[in-house]
């Protein structure tokens, strides 16, 4: 498995390999890898004949106070994680390298970021889309593979792709668990125990708030109260909790109509560690929360919705 950090020595290794007809699958990361992370990239390895995972803090999608010199790095242990795993190729740059001085392009993907983390972190999603730009042009991937559990990144980047025609597949997979239902995030990190404990408040809900909408509720305000009840007691602040349409991200209004399918997002704040999730609510059964066998160990709280 080889490491490349400098974009034009990658760029040319895969252009070699594209020439003798090797497929590339991408998995783009922040690195501090975890079992999340990893299901991406046996996910690429169905995708492409070649996995290449980039690992980079990208430092233009962090706002100024948020966490960019204390997120987790430890390229030795991403890499022994990676080459266990059956990975071909590591990409990670240093931020010199993919922003040379006077580097000043940002793209920007309108309306979608209007909604959920977009007015909160301003400038986050310029940074994504540039990032993922510059990624997807240094490795003309076949596919890439994203994580539901980021909704709105994915939903950004599909658009990204579409909007400039970019000749990339986008993979969404599934948000990977703990066995206690919290969602796997390089961030649990920073969660003491208490906090930890505190965090399980979000996928508990997360299951309320589906149980909810398989026993008939299609009120978006009954429904985030549903959630809201459960999490806000439990958490230092609640960014947001919004019911909203799965493919403008914008808040519903109205009753969910019959076969139509709605996104529960949820951004809290726990001690200094923001955390994000969701549910995506249809007619189908959930393979995230399954109608009658909930994935979470914990005792299933009863239903204040
Ligand atoms: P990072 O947070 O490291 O996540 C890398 C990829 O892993 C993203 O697609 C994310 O959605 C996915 N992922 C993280 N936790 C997951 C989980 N529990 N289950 C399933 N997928 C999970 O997202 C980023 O990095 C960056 O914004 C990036 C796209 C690399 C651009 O810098």
């Amino acid at each position: 498995m080889q490491t490349f950090q400098h974009p034009r020595q990658m760029r040319e290794h895969l252009d070699a390999l594209r020439h003798q007809g090797h497929t590339i699958a991408l998995v783009p990361t922040m690195g501090a890898l975890h079992e999340g992370h990893l299901r991406l990239v046996d996910e690429a390895a169905r995708h492409g004949d070649t996995v290449l995972v980039s690992i980079f803090v990208n430092p233009t999608q962090f706002g100024p106070n948020e966490d960019f010199s204390r997120y987790p790095r430890d390229l030795e242990s991403d890499r022994a994680k990676l080459q266990q795993r059956g990975a071909h190729l590591i990409f990670a740059p240093t931020p010199e390298l993919m922003y040379p001085e006077g580097a000043a392009t940002r793209v920007c993907v309108q309306h979608l970021t209007a909604h959920l983390c977009g007015p909160l972190r301003p400038g986050h999603f310029d940074g994504v889309a540039t990032v993922v730009t510059q990624l997807f042009h240094i490795a003309g991937p076949c596919t890439a593979i994203f994580g539901q559990k980021d909704f709105q990144q994915l939903a950004v980047i599909r658009r990204l792709v579409c909007d400039l025609h970019m000749p990339v597949h986008i993979v969404a997979h599934p948000t990977v668990r703990d066995s206690d239902g919290l969602a796997l995030s390089s961030r649990n990190a920073y969660l003491s125990p208490d906090e930890r404990q505190r965090a399980l408040c979000i996928p508990a809900a997360l299951q309320l708030v589906h149980d909810a909408f398989h026993s008939g509720i299609r009120t978006p305000e009954r429904l985030t109260q549903c959630a809201a009840s459960h999490i806000a007691p439990r958490v230092d602040t609640v960014d947001y909790i919004s019911l909203v349409c799965p493919d403008t991200l914008a808040p519903l209004r109205d009753d969910i109509p019959p076969h139509h399918s709605a996104l529960l997002a949820v951004a809290v704040r726990i001690g200094a560690t923001r955390l994000i999730d969701n549910i995506l609510l249809n007619t189908a059964p959930s393979p995230v929360f399954p109608r009658s066998a909930p994935n979470t160990k914990s005792p299933r709280p009863t239903s204040p919705c």
